[in-house]
């Protein structure tokens, strides 16, 4: 692949961020802490220097919701935005030590125990999936299981009926696009409407578990208190909600679609995982290091500082970019190659570290294996159907995932 000249790098572009892997190692050389010509953004590759910011909160805080909420030019969104709940600061988007008093309320529910205890639901989940389609000799397999899997797990958990599925999607999808800042004034305007009517939606839930509480997370928090003693308001509780949804949906669906074409594309590695079950784990650990649904975040210097050996002014923002620091040759030798072996697969950053380090990963984790396990042993014979498959991503700037995948298969004589 040629060089780029960085002066005409458009980092964010769809182009680039389709195939982006090329451009990450150019920056790594070139230039690992690079400021986007005639911006204020400087986008960090290396896997050291994206440790040290994110483990850093102070002088790189998390209070980037200035870039995710600015008003639109569109006056049409903005009046739709209007007719629903204001957005404030809880997980993501706050710093310590206000970010702990929120983050304390959803800890235990996603605690290594507790997730351990979800997995023979989420076993079963997975078989009623491919029970559905095993007949059949290929499957549109992300809209029949990638997509539905950890939609069902996250509502048993948020406590909203499974067969809400299309529209928890729906408001998934609009409140990742809006995160991503990809989208057209149209798929702006029409991504408000999904998100109001998210707010509204989950508002009706939030009242009916203040009057009867349930034993889910809506319900958690809807009634758990903060702040000596009071309730988390609307938007406090909205945020939080939509945040769990999104970080939980898109981020495992495009972890076990890219895991099954990593495994179709390597067939030695899938042979090696089938004679060896036990490597699953590392496994899931390398397809997270390569796929890293989440390919990067924002972060805001609070007052000048340097990384990398770049001077950054305060107010400047940090794109980390997870993808690029998860193939850092310094760090995973031969970084663009499936290894399920490889030792250090579980040093990647797909879930970042340090006071944001993911909510999920312990239930993304178990998903993950789960939803492999189900798929390796039920079938076999794995391979992309020709003229279904566009191997393409949808636009996002801090999520990638596919935009289909169908697969041929034959059922195994389990
Ligand atoms: C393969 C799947 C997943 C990936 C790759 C992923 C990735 C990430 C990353 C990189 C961060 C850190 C962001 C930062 O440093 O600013 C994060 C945070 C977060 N994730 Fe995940 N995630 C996944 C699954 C999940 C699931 C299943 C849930 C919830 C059910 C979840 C909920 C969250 C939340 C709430 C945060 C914010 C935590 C905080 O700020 O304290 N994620 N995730």
């Amino acid at each position: 692949m040629s060089k780029i000249e960085l002066s005409e790098l458009d980092f964010f572009s769809a182009e680039v961020q389709e195939c982006p892997f090329h451009v990450y190692q150019q920056l790594q050389e070139e230039a690992p802490v690079w400021q986007m010509p005639g911006t204020n953004v400087f986008v960090v590759t290396r896997y050291d220097d994206i440790r040290e910011i994110i483990r850093d909160p102070s002088q790189f805080s998390s209070s980037f919701s200035a870039l995710l909420n600015t008003g639109s030019s569109n006056e049409e969104v903005n009046s739709i935005y209007g007719q629903g709940y204001e957005m404030v600061e809880t997980l993501l988007t706050q710093d310590p030590p206000r970010h702990r008093v929120y983050r304390n309320l959803v800890n235990k529910v996603f605690s290594n125990k507790r997730i351990e205890g979800m997995r023979n639901e989420v076993e079963k989940m997975s078989h009623e999936l491919i029970d559905s389609w095993i007949d059949e000799s290929e499957v549109d397999l992300l809209n029949r299981f990638c997509v539905p899997l950890p939609i069902y797990v996250i509502s048993d958990q948020l406590g909203v009926p499974r067969s809400e599925l299309p529209l928890i999607k729906k408001w998934s999808d609009a409140s990742a696009s809006r995160l991503g800042r990809l989208a057209s004034e149209e798929e702006q305007i029409q991504n408000a409407k999904d998100i109001v009517e998210f707010q509204h939606y989950f508002a009706g839930l939030i009242d009916r578990m203040r009057e009867s509480p349930e034993d889910n997370i809506i319900s958690d928090l809807a009634n758990n208190t903060i702040d000596e003693g009071r309730l988390l308001t609307k938007p406090e509780a909205l945020g939080m909600i939509q945040q769990i949804l999104v970080a939980g949906n898109e981020t495992s669906t495009s972890a076990i679609a890219g895991g099954v074409v990593l495994l179709i594309q390597n067939p030695e590695q899938q042979a090696m995982l089938r004679q060896h079950p036990d490597l699953l784990p590392g496994a899931v650990e390398e397809i997270l290091r390569l796929e890293t649904p989440t390919t990067g975040m924002w972060r805001r210097a609070t007052a000048d500082t340097e990384i990398g050996g770049v001077d950054i002014p305060e107010g400047a923002f940090l794109m980390v970019r997870f993808a690029a620091g998860n193939r850092d040759e310094s760090i995973f030798r031969d970084g663009g190659a499936m290894s399920i072996a490889r030792e250090n697969a579980d040093s990647h950053l797909a879930f970042g570290q340090g006071t944001h380090f993911c909510l999920g990963a312990q239930l993304a984790r178990m998903e993950l294996q789960v939803a492999l396990t189900g798929l390796l042993n039920r079938t076999t014979d794995w391979a992309l159907v020709e003229g279904k498959n566009s191997l393409r991503h949808s636009p996002n700037v801090l999520l990638r995932g596919l935009t289909d995948l169908h697969i041929a298969f034959k059922k195994t004589a389990h």
